[in-house]
């Protein structure tokens, strides 16, 4: 008889699955095209990179530290390894200091759960990446609120509203203080102890690409915005890392905007295939988080082999040997974007990243397409709600260097001739039971309240409600 824990998370098992929701995990064919992960460079499979490895990997045990780091990195688990890759890694970005992280999930709890201080504001895209949700789950800032997407109006919107309440709160002090020097302590500038009222700190994270949508953070704006205000930009690189800028330092740089951002965040686990992350900012910066961020002080640092990985890719950057490997992505992205043709209702993001995804609503039809495109050995990702909002799921398709112009083709036909198909199915009325499709939409998971674990749907139909205004059903072909 399973004990009542077992059967109550059972329950909540089969209600995913009722909302086709339940996630699994999958092995991807070794034999399908990658049009899904983050591997944007190929360096996950890249040879020079293996061989630079390798040869990192043999310098043990000489002049490395252990094969385990054995601890936190505040006890056992440092080593003049990490804090010379450490230098080499803010000297390539530019930045006073960067500090590793064993993920960058654990970079932006870490930052947003210690740095903000009691009291503070912390406005944040709405679609930031779900880390940064859990970084504010447990921060002290006082006031945690989403801004439209990309949205530089309502941004500065809530900026003036901010400050409008820091300026009354100053008077309301100033008054009180006047009040109190004149009736009690003649002497004692009521006006000079107010000044000493502070602002709240204003902190604004974004994303330089956004990993649902692929498009950018208009970034020179939004720093020209801060600085009016005084607010300290967060910019999370994940998605820029290696692809953007020069030698691969990010969409920041790529804007000259390094020294005017507060910090940034780059991953090592998309386009640089190792693990980890650094924060780069100022000195000031990494000794706090060093001392505050628990996700760093509570957990087992990295090992030497990622390490020697992350230093090996940066060695590749630092080397411009992912020059041709951006060179080329960017060429597949232009020919998908100028060759696919679709209709109106089905939206391509306007991106112009290796982030791609086409817009179609309802779960069950991101689910349809995508199945046909993994019937055809193309692994590609429904990324579905409650991953992104109803409305806007989609098919998200990342291009990477190590795609084929042939199988970017390929995947074009697929998807035109499934869209072709989807409008006549639609006239026919029919309706076929849809397959059940695998969605592993973990590691992108937007909101706080996803939680990251691949998934498979099994949604069975789907109404034509969410295209047009008919009541007929859809039937979605097995095979093209
Ligand atoms: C925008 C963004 N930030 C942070 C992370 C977390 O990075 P990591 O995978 O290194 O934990 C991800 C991963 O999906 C991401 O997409």
């Amino acid at each position: 008889m399973p004990s009542q824990i077992e059967q109550q998370l059972h329950q909540q098992l089969e209600s995913r699955k009722e909302r086709s929701l339940l996630r699994r995990l999958v092995v991807i064919p070794e034999t399908s095209a990658d049009f899904s992960s983050n591997d944007f460079l190929g360096l996950a499979r890249n040879p020079r990179l293996g061989a630079r490895f390798l040869k990192e990997l043999n310098s043990f045990p000489t002049h490395t530290p252990p094969l385990g780091s054995t601890g936190s990195r505040l006890l056992d688990g440092n080593s003049r390894y990490a804090e010379e890759l450490e230098a080499l890694i803010a000297g390539f970005h530019h930045a006073e200091a960067a500090l590793i992280f064993n993920s960058g999930f654990d970079a932006n709890v870490g930052f947003f759960s210690s740095v903000p201080q009691p009291g503070d504001v912390i406005l944040y895209d709405e679609y930031i990446h779900a880390s940064v949700h859990d970084g504010m789950k447990v921060t002290r800032a006082g006031v945690k609120k989403a801004f439209v997407h990309n949205s530089l109006e309502h941004l500065k919107e809530l900026l003036q509203t901010v400050r409008r309440e820091d300026q009354q709160q100053q008077q309301q002090q100033q008054a009180a203080k006047g009040a109190a020097g004149a009736g009690a302590s003649a002497g004692l500038s009521g006006k000079n102890k107010a000044n000493n009222y502070k602002h709240r700190n204003i902190f604004v994270a974004v994303e330089s690409v956004y990993s649902m949508d692929g498009d950018t953070a208009p970034l020179k704006e939004i720093v020209d915005l801060l600085e009016q205000f005084g607010a300290y930009l967060i910019v999370d690189e994940a998605h820029a890392t290696g692809v953007y800028g020069e030698q691969g330092r990010g969409l920041v740089n790529e804007l000259g905007l390094e020294s005017r951002v507060f910090a940034r965040l780059h991953t090592f686990s998309k386009a640089l295939a190792s693990n980890g992350a650094a924060m780069v900012g100022p000195k000031v910066l990494k000794e706090y988080l060093i001392n505050y961020a628990r996700p760093l002080i509570y957990s087992t640092f990295t090992s030497f082999s990622n390490l020697a990985s992350v230093k090996s890719a940066y060695q590749m950057l630092i080397a411009g040997e992912t020059i041709e490997l951006v060179h080329k992505v960017r060429t597949l992205i232009t020919h998908f974007r100028t060759t696919i043709n679709i209709p109106p209702h089905i939206s391509l993001l306007p991106s112009t990243s290796p982030i791609q995804g086409l817009v179609m609503a309802g779960n069950a039809r991101v689910n349809a397409l995508s199945h046909q495109l993994i019937q055809a050995g193309l692994n590609v990702k429904p990324i579905r709600f409650p991953t992104v909002p109803k409305g806007k799921e989609r098919v998200r398709i990342c291009l990477h260097s190590h795609n084929t112009i042939e199988q970017v083709d390929l995947l074009i036909r697929i998807v035109e001739d499934w869209v072709q198909k989807e409008a006549q199915e639609q006239e026919v009325g029919a309706m076929v039971p849809l397959p059940a499709i695998l969605d592993t939409t973990a590691t992108t998971a937007r909101t706080s309240n996803e939680t990251p674990i691949a998934s498979v749907s099994s949604e069975r139909s789907l109404s034509l409600s969410t295209l047009s205004a008919s009541t007929k059903k859809l039937t979605i072909p097995s095979k093209l």
